[in-house]
């Protein structure tokens, strides 16, 4: 099952307490921790986090420099836990304007974790899903590639920096309380069951998780068929 989720709602969390805008995401980043212990817990086989989007850029330079900061240090904080708790680290997104330390750092999470096969866990960081599109869809008309579907997520795994091959997300998590996609995964979110929550990142927890992927159980899938036993009777 791949869980896909927009953590939103820092801001928020740290407004309600008269603490900086960056408080709150230092505390979203306490979350982080909780729900990849979750999901471990509960089967979730690939956890895509939505950390940093292109259009992030546009914040102030301090709030831009802290988020990036703060990923940096949690990706050098967690790194032993992922390794030894077989959780696979993957950074997804552009890396042409990431920090060299920031690039260090990435690099040595993935190759510390690389065997972990319980839990692939998806940090995107200067993400875009339209401008990833838009980069697989030009190579693939420029190099000699077959035009297949297969072969287009190849490439868009080529250009997202992911070492797994994309798959569909299941379930697509959004905390408080918007209801929008923000340009995050929308190809892979084709199928996805979306789920939204006012709880604000950084108050999301096990329990939180398990409520949605409750609701999540009811849902009917049908990728765009019958429901069984509709198709069943016919
Ligand atoms: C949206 O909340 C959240 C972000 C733009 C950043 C998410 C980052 C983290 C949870 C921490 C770092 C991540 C990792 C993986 C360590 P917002 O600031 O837009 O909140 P608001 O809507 O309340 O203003």
């Amino acid at each position: 099952m791949h869980v896909a989720i927009i953590m939103d709602g820092n801001g928020r969390w740290a407004a309600r307490r008269g603490l900086p805008r960056t408080a709150g995401h230092a505390q979203g980043a306490k979350a982080v921790r909780r729900i990849v212990e979750a999901a471990a817990r509960a089967g979730i086989e690939t956890l895509t986090l939505y950390a940093f989007s292109c259009d992030n850029w546009g914040r102030p330079a301090g709030e831009v420099a802290a988020l990036l900061r703060l990923l940096r240090r949690y990706l050098l904080g967690e790194t032993r836990y992922c390794a030894e708790n077989r959780v696979r680290v993957n950074v997804i997104g552009r890396r042409d304007r990431l920090s060299p330390d920031l690039l260090r750092a990435i690099e040595f999470s993935e190759r510390t974790t690389a065997k972990g096969s319980r839990l692939h866990l998806r940090i995107a960081v200067d993400y875009s899903a339209r401008h990833s599109i838009l980069q697989t869809a030009r190579r693939a008309l420029s190099g000699d590639a077959s035009g297949e579907e297969m072969e287009f997520l190849r490439l868009m795994d080529e250009v997202n920096h992911s070492t797994l091959a994309t798959e569909g997300v299941d379930l697509l998590i959004r905390t408080g309380g918007e209801k929008r996609l923000s340009d995050f995964l929308l190809w892979e979110c084709a199928y996805a069951e979306l789920y939204f929550t006012d709880c604000l990142w950084p108050d999301f927890d096990a329990n939180g998780l398990d409520q949605a992927l409750h609701d999540y159980a009811g849902r009917q899938r049908r990728f765009g068929r019958l429901p069984d036993a509709v198709d069943a009777a016919l």
